[in-house]
C-alpha cells in the first residue's frame, strides 16, 4: 500500500513498533474490504452528524452521499465516521450543556482517526460551532457543508416558519385567541420537513457566518435542505476537501482575527441571533483569538439590520437563498469587509464576491440607504446590573421600551418563574421589568433559552405584547422582545443580578449602552454578604467536568482547559 502520502500513517498508536502498528492498521482496515488503491488516496474523513432524534439533520445520509461522489471524483477516499448529533428540542438538559462534548468528539475523533482532510456536516443550532471549535483544535484541514433550511409550512393560507410563528401562535392559544385543537394542527405545520428552522434562528446565523468566517463554499449557507442545489453544494465540498489535504490549509490559516471581523459584521447585517456572539467567541478562543466587543459594538452602530427575515422582517432563508444568499448581503457591506480574507475555496473572500452572479432585483436584503433596522442587530450592555457585559437584539426589541425605568418583578429561578408567572396574585404591571435569575451557565445548568421571558398570562389577556425582560439566560434566535440577555457574571457565580429584589428599580438605557440596577452599594453590599450559592454542584460524570470548567458568557461558556490558552482563574 503506498500510503506514504496519506493519512494512513498518521498517529500511530504506539505499541514501541511503528512498522508492527502501520501493518495492524492496514489489516482492520482491509476487513472493510476497501482496496489497496483505495487506501493509497488522500482520506477524507465526513462527521456522519444524523439521529433519528434530530429532523435538522435528516437529509445528512444524502448530504453524505454526495459528499462521497465529490471526494472520490476528486481522486480521494471518503471515509465518514459519527459525531454526537444534537437537536434543540430533544437535549436535556439544554444543547449549550452539550455543545462542548461535542466538539471534543469532533476534537478528539478528528485527532485520532488518520484523516488528511475533514467534511463537517452541521446544521441544528450547537453543530455548526461545536463542529468548528473542535476542528480548529485538532487543527487538521477541515470544510464545513450544512443541512440548510427547511422550507416554509402553510396554516389556513399563512405561511409559517419554526420558531418565530411557534412562539407567535403559542402566545395566541395561552390568551385563549387559539383553541387547544388548532394548535394541535399548527404543531403539524410548523416544521414541515428536514432542515434547521427558517428563519433568522441561531442555525441560520451560524451557517451565514460560518459562510462569512470562510469555512463554507460560497452560496452553502442558505441553500434549502430540500433543493437539489444543496447535493451540488456537498459534492463540490467533497471535491474541494481533496484539494485541501494536498494544499494543508488548516482551520486556522482561514479563522483569522480578520475573518471573525467579517463573521461579526455579517452578524448585525444579517440581525442573527444572539446566541452567535456565545459560539463565534469560543471559536475565536480555541484558535487565542480575543473577539473586541467594543468593536462589534461599533460595528451595529455602522452596519443597519438589511436582511428582512422573521423575526425581525417577514421573509424566510428560501426567500434569501433566490436572492443570491449571503453574496448579496456582502455585496452591500463590502467597504466594511475584510475582502483579502482566505476561504476554505483557496480564494479569497473579494475574489468569491466577483464570482458570485450579478445583483438583480430582490426585495429580501435591503440596500443601506433602506434598512430592515436603522440602529443595527445587536448591541452590547454594560452597567452595574452586568459589570462584564450583557446583550440586547434591538432588532427585535420595542422602540418604545429601550430608554425605560421600571420596578424589578424577581423570579429566583425557572421553577419558581413556572410556578407564579400566570398566577393572578402576581403583582405585576406592564411597565415592569421582569427579571430571571440563576438561568445563565451554571445556574440552570446550561444557560437555557429562558430569557424569552412569557409575558404573565394576566397582562397578556389584557393585550401586552413585550416587557423588558432580563437574565443571564440565553434566548432562541427566533425570539422577540425587549430583551436583556448573557448577563455577566450571572446570578449562580454571585454576580449583581443575584441581588436584585422585588421593587428595586432598573434602569435600561439601549442608546447608551446601559443596563443598570439603582440601589446603593451600602445596600447591595448587605446583600451580598447574605447571599449563597442555589446549586448543589454535581458530583460527578459530565455535569461535574461542565460545572467545574464553564466559563462565563463573555468568554463564549467554553471550558476553560479547550481554550487555547487556559484563563488563569
Ligand atoms: Fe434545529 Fe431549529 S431546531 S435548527
Ligand atoms: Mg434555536
Amino acid at each position: 500500500m503506498s500510503d506514504q502520502k496519506t493519512g494512513m500513517r498518521k498517529g500511530l498508536a504506539q505499541y514501541g513498533d511503528a512498522a508492527f502498528s502501520l501493518f495492524l492498521r492496514k489489516a482492520f482496515i482491509k476487513a472493510m474490504g476497501y482496496s489497496d488503491d483505495a487506501l493509497s488516496r488522500p482520506i477524507i474523513g465526513i462527521t456522519n452528524t444524523y439521529s433519528a432524534f434530530n429532523a435538522c439533520h435528516r437529509n445528512v445520509p444524502d448530504l453524505i452521499d454526495a459528499i462521497k461522489r465529490g471526494v472520490m471524483l476528486a481522486g480521494g477516499m471518503p471515509l465518514e465516521f459519527p459525531i454526537i448529533s444534537m437537536h434543540e428540542s430533544f437535549s436535556h438538559p439544554t444543547s449549550m450543556f452539550l455543545r462542548n462534548l461535542m466538539s471534543i468528539d469532533a476534537e478528539e475523533m478528528i485527532r485520532a482517526q488518520p484523516m488528511d482532510a475533514v467534511v463537517l456536516i452541521g446544521g441544528c443550532d450547537k453543530t455548526v460551532p461545536a463542529l468548528l471549535m473542535g476542528a480548529a483544535s485538532a487543527d487538521v484541514p477541515a470544510i464545513l457543508t450544512v443541512t440548510g433550511p427547511m422550507i416554509t409550512g402553510s396554516h389556513k393560507g399563512e405561511r409559517l416558519g419554526a420558531c418565530t410563528d411557534c412562539r407567535r401562535l403559542w402566545g395566541q392559544h395561552r390568551a385563549g385567541a387559539i383553541d387547544g385543537d388548532e394548535i394541535e394542527v399548527i404543531s403539524g405545520k410548523l416544521a414541515p420537513g428536514p432542515g434547521t428552522c427558517m428563519v433568522m434562528g441561531t442555525a441560520s446565523t451560524m451557517a451565514l457566518c460560518a459562510e462569512a468566517l470562510g469555512m463554507m463554499l460560497p452560496g452553502g449557507a442558505a441553500i434549502p435542505a430540500v433543493d437539489a442545489d444543496r447535493l451540488r453544494h456537498a459534492e463540490a465540498t467533497g471535491a474541494r476537501a481533496v484539494a485541501l489535504a494536498a494544499e494543508k490549509l488548516r482551520p486556522a490559516d482561514i479563522m483569522t482575527p480578520g475573518a471573525f471581523g467579517n463573521a461579526l459584521r455579517v452578524l448585525q447585517a444579517i440581525g442573527g441571533s444572539t446566541n452567535a456572539v456565545i459560539h463565534l467567541v469560543a471559536m475565536a478562543g480555541r484558535l487565542g483569538i480575543e473577539l473586541d466587543m467594543a468593536g462589534f459594538d461599533r460595528m451595529g452602530q455602522e452596519t443597519p439590520v438589511l436582511v428582512d427575515l422573521k423575526p425581525s422582517g417577514q421573509h424566510y432563508m428560501e426567500d434569501l437563498h433566490r436572492a443570491g444568499g449571503l453574496a448579496t448581503v456582502l455585496r452591500e457591506i463590502r467597504d466594511q469587509v475584510d475582502l483579502d480574507c482566505v476561504t476554505v475555496s483557496g480564494r479569497t473572500l473579494g475574489a468569491e464576491l466577483e464570482r458570485a452572479p450579478a445583483a438583480w432585483d430582490q426585495a429580501v436584503v435591503r440596500p443601506a440607504s433602506d434598512p430592515i433596522h436603522a440602529g443595527g442587530g445587536l448591541r452590547v450592555l454594560a452597567g452595574s446590573l452586568a459589570p462584564n457585559g450583557a446583550l440586547i437584539k434591538q432588532a427585535a426589541a420595542t422602540p418604545a421600551l429601550m430608554q425605560h425605568e421600571g420596578r424589578a418583578v424577581v423570579f429566583g429561578s425557572l421553577e419558581d418563574m413556572a410556578e407564579r408567572l400566570d398566577s393572578d396574585d402576581l403583582d405585576v404591571a406592564a411597565d415592569d421589568v421582569l427579571v430571571l435569575q440563576n438561568a445563565g451557565p451554571k445556574g440552570a445548568p446550561g444557560m437555557p433559552e429562558a430569557g424569552y421571558i412569557p409575558i404573565p398570562r394576566k397582562l397578556a389577556a389584557a393585550g401586552v405584547k413585550d416587557m423588558v425582560r432580563i437574565s443571564d439566560a440565553r434566548m432562541s434566535g427566533t425570539a422577540f422582545g425587549t430583551i436583556v440577555l448573557h448577563i455577566s457574571p450571572e446570578a449562580a457565580e454571585g454576580g449583581p443580578l443575584a441581588l436584585v429584589q422585588d421593587g428595586d428599580r432598573i434602569r435600561l438605557d439601549v442608546a447608551g449602552g446601559r443596563i443598570d440596577l439603582l440601589v446603593d452599594e451600602v445596600e447591595l453590599g448587605r446583600r451580598r454578604a447574605r447571599w449563597t450559592a442555589p446549586a448543589a454542584t454535581p458530583k460527578r460524570g459530565y455535569a461535574k467536568l461542565y460545572f467545574d470548567e464553564v466559563l462565563q458568557a463573555e468568554h463564549g461558556c467554553d471550558f476553560n482547559f479547550l481554550r487555547a490558552e487556559p484563563l488563569e482563574r
